[in-house]
């Protein structure tokens, strides 16, 4: 097999020019949309959790010169006295800030710089060096009702890249200087009751954590929770449930708050609804005293009579309603998803999901999206997600940190495994308390089997300390979760300190010392955290080091991996090993490997940005899925190639797969256990075709045809409704298709996009890992025949059209359009408008400032 080093890629040996695959079926994740989680009895739910994501306004700030950020640094005294931050009052003018609603990546936006300190974050102007791109400024108006004083106000944000400066109505809240984790400030003290309240952040991206694209800015949601002064502790609340027979034993727990001034004689009940929401079994605590300040953790144990179990194929998900009661009246409440399941993992037997087998097939993934770089709205997330269970896999890698709720969310309903991976391998405060938000985030959702304590920390690996700061983490990982193991994704020699402490062994790459450590460590547990690391351009046929180019035969890896049929055939034939992760499922950006600069995504992907499948997408759906599989590579476009051999591959998990161009065979091959078939067939236009057969009969058939030259272009969407809530997106590919209607493989037309009626644009991609054109659009080129655009809904509910064309000279091809209904739904609760006083006041803030500068 070749081998790519990690600066110079060797030539695959293949001689074919340009070419690509029709990409594979769209993705379908709207059978899986569900809703989320909600009490089933709002009477009972005190709390109010809103949703700030919309009306925001934005203000690229400056690292390095403080007159450029809105004068923030410029002497030494701006946290001299408290309250006193002007651009956090209502004085304050932003009427020439930019409006936006959030997930917002402003990284995205910036343009692509040739500066190779930048390669590993996709060439993206920032870090210290980069002062006028690397700040942000959000700041956000909103009124709090005068019926709400009383009531604890604390504003959550589930995670802002990077380092974060809180500041409300003058005051400064707090600092939070990591990218992934969610963290919380209660406001409540400076709280505008009944009036405009004024919330402000600085993002500064100065400095990053990772080797890959990290994006910036307030990427994930925020919100704005309102609870009584007696309430559930901030992810506090647990439900872990042990299989026994027919029934299972929930242990349930929750931490009760008093933050009101008189002692409360406090009791936590739950309600246990099923997957139907049927109650099903419910529970109290003890009566306890909560002294004022104080708290006080509550449990009790209950059955759920036969429970229905929690698997990738049967995602039965529960719900547990908890409710604190203070003096007999419900004071907070919330619901907590959770599943029923055994997850083990076993030296011998590798993993056992309810006590049956099952090999983990896995892919890590980073959590960026073309267009829309790592903001993704949270229907993205399960399209994502249902790409990879399309291809059969049955597991993630949530590489290198802490993944959003949605993703986890979309795992527990959709029925993907997941291995939790912190950002941090430190057992320094820092480092344990990102384990500690991560655990007591998601420990409730049945997706997770196993946490991860990091990522090949390698000079950590070789010292004695990896020992005791991995300790640490696995001890106190244990003492939050108790139904997980730990590992983390070590590196060769396997043998090492920080091995020492896992619970189960994680080996990144290397097969070849893998028996050797599974020979000296018979007892221990083993997967593969990280394997593949295979590389490929969707659609490209032959590899071209001067268009950064890597073929799309599964032929090509790093000096580091292995191609896919080469890792998974080593994985499946060892049942000790509970299965891998494939680096990547998706391209991401970022290590453009095996190229630099003009490249600016990864090509590990076995999807590329767009969740457009390259071919090894077959390869793994053939021997993962559980569907008779038959795909047929490369595509048939080669003209001025006539007579010249060319290799023909075919992914199959049938018997025996015969090849036919025009009608003539080239022969019948055996599809080998967990490996392809291959032939050399000289080109000639017009039909290629491979019939696949299952105990001697044709049962499947997959088609290559020469087409003509693009003439029409087609739009598909994944789905024709979407939710009118300003949030939820379509998903658009686009093709271009001959005079009879065949997608054109090679094409690269630019296409210009046209949204109007409730919908608007928020990002476009087409896969190509050199691309540098807009993310933002709304022109996109093709690239190997397919582009993709995403279209959001308004708040408001109608249709929305979408219009795709071509302009270039000579080359107009027909325009397609598409018309998307975007329903009414209840909106989730949030703020929507503004206070109207608030414009007032701004407006005489204006002519207040207007009346200073002339006098
Ligand atoms: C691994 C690393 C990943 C990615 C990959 C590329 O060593 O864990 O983050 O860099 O290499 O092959």
């Amino acid at each position: 097999m070749p081998l790519l080093t990690r600066r110079h890629l060797l030539h695959s040996g293949l001689t074919l020019s340009l070419g690509s695959i029709v990409a594979g079926r769209t993705a379908r994740a709207a059978e899986f949309l569900g809703p989320s989680d909600e009490m089933s009895n709002s009477a009972i739910a005190p709390r109010e959790r809103l949703l700030m994501d919309f009306d925001w306004k934005f203000f690229q700030g400056n690292g390095s010169d403080p007159y450029l950020d809105l004068g923030f640094g410029a002497g030494q005294g701006d946290f001299a006295k408290s309250g006193d931050f002007v651009f956090a009052k209502e004085k304050f003018d932003d009427a020439k800030w930019r409006k936006l609603n959030l997930p917002h990546d402003w990284a995205v936006e910036l343009p692509f710089v040739h500066d190779d300190s930048l390669q590993g974050h996709g060439y993206k102007p920032l870090g210290r060096r980069y002062p006028a791109t690397s700040v942000g400024w959000y700041r956000r108006a909103f009124e709090i009702p005068k019926e709400d004083k009383g009531r604890r106000i604390s504003f959550e944000f589930d995670g802002v890249f990077r380092d974060a400066l809180v500041f409300m109505n003058g005051f400064f809240l707090g600092r939070n200087n990591n990218g992934y984790c969610p963290f919380a400030f209660d406001v409540t003290d400076y709280v505008n009751w009944g009036g405009d309240n004024f919330l402000v952040v600085r993002v500064d991206a100065s400095l990053g954590d990772g080797w890959f694209y990290e994006g910036a800015g307030i990427y994930r949601h925020v919100w704005m929770l309102k609870t009584d002064t007696v309430h559930l502790g901030r992810w506090d609340s647990y439900v872990r449930s042990e299989v026994q027979d027919e029934t299972s034993l929930l242990h349930l727990g929750a931490l009760v708050q008093n933050q009101g001034e008189h002692s409360a004689s406090c009791r936590v009940r739950w309600t246990i609804l099923d997957p139907q929401k049927k109650r099903v079994a419910s529970g109290e605590s003890a009566l306890q005293q909560v002294s004022p300040d104080g708290s006080a953790s509550f449990t009790t144990n209950i059955n759920l009579p036969k429970p229905e179990l929690w698997s990738p194929e049967t995602p039965a998900l529960y719900t547990a309603e908890v409710a604190v009661e203070a003096d007999g009246k419900v004071r907070d409440a919330e619901a907590v998803r959770f599943g029923v399941r055994t997850a083990h993992f076993d030296a011998d037997k590798g993993f056992l999901l309810n006590g049956k087998q099952v090999k983990i097939k896995g892919t890590c993934n980073h959590q960026d999206h073309a267009g829309v770089g790592v903001a993704l709205p949270d229907s993205l997330q399960w399209f994502r997600l249902a790409v990879l269970k399309d291809m059969g896999s049955n597991a993630v890698r949530t590489s290198h940190n802490m993944p959003t709720p949605e993703w986890v969310e979309a795992c527990d309903r959709m029925g993907m495994m997941m291995l939790c991976e912190t950002r941090l391998m430190e057992s320094t405060s820092d480092g344990l308390a990102q384990l500690e938000t991560m655990i007591k985030r998601y420990r409730n959702s049945p997706s997770i089997i196993l946490w991860g304590m990091g990522n090949e920390e390698w000079p950590l690996q070789g010292q004695p300390a990896g020992e005791a700061v991995v300790a640490a983490m696995v001890s106190r990982s244990h003492e939050l979760d108790p139904t997980r193991l730990c590992t983390a994704a070590t590196t060769a020699p396997f043998d090492n300190s920080v091995s020492k402490a896992l619970d189960v062994e994680g080996f990144n790459y290397t097969l070849k010392e893998i028996d050797a450590y599974r020979k000296a460590y018979p007892h221990k547990p083993l997967i593969g955290t990280e394997t593949a690391s295979t590389v490929s351009t969707r659609g490209i046929y032959s590899t071209d080091p001067l268009r950064n180019w890597v073929s799309a035969y599964d032929v090509n890896h790093t000096d580091w991996s292995e191609v896919a049929e080469e890792w998974w055939q080593f994985y499946a034939e060892r049942e000790w090993l509970a299965g891998g992760f494939a680096w990547t499922g998706f391209d991401y950006r970022g290590e453009p490997t095996p190229y630099g600069w003009p490249s600016i995504s990864s090509q590990f992907g076995i999807v590329d940005t767009c969740g457009f499948p390259k071919d090894n997408f077959f390869y793994y759906k053939a021997w993962w899925g559980s569907d008779p599989v038959l795909h047929l590579l490369p595509h048939w476009n080669w003209e001025g190639r006539e007579g010249e051999a060319i290799s023909v591959w075919a992914h199959s998990n049938l018997d025996e797969v015969e090849l036919f161009l025009n009608g003539v065979s080239h022969g019948r091959q055996k599809v080998p256990l967990r490996g392809h078939v291959e032939w050399k067939v000289k080109y000639e236009p017009g039909v290629l075709e491979a019939r696949g057969m299952k105990n001697g009969a044709v049962i499947l058939t997959d088609r290559r045809e020469t087409t003509g030259e693009p003439e029409s272009l087609r739009i598909t969407s994944d789905r024709m409704e979407i939710d009118a809530n300003g949030q939820d997106v379509a998903m658009l590919r686009i093709e271009a298709l001959d005079s009879v209607g065949r997608p054109v493989p090679t094409a690269d037309v630019m296409v210009t996009f046209k949204v109007s009626g409730e919908g608007t644009l928020i990002g476009v991609g087409n896969g190509d890992p050199n691309c540098q054109e807009s993310d933002q659009g709304p022109k996109r080129s093709l690239f190997s025949g397919l582009a993709q655009a995403i279209v959001q809904s308004t708040r408001r509910s109608g249709t929305i059209v979408v219009e795709a064309s071509t302009e270039e000279f000579g080359r107009k091809l027909k325009s397609a359009r598409v018309e998307i209904k975007s329903r009414n739904v209840t909106l989730s609760p949030n703020i929507s408008r503004l206070n109207p006083r608030r414009s007032r006041n701004q407006f005489f803030a204006i002519i207040a400032s207007l009346v200073t500068a002339l006098s």
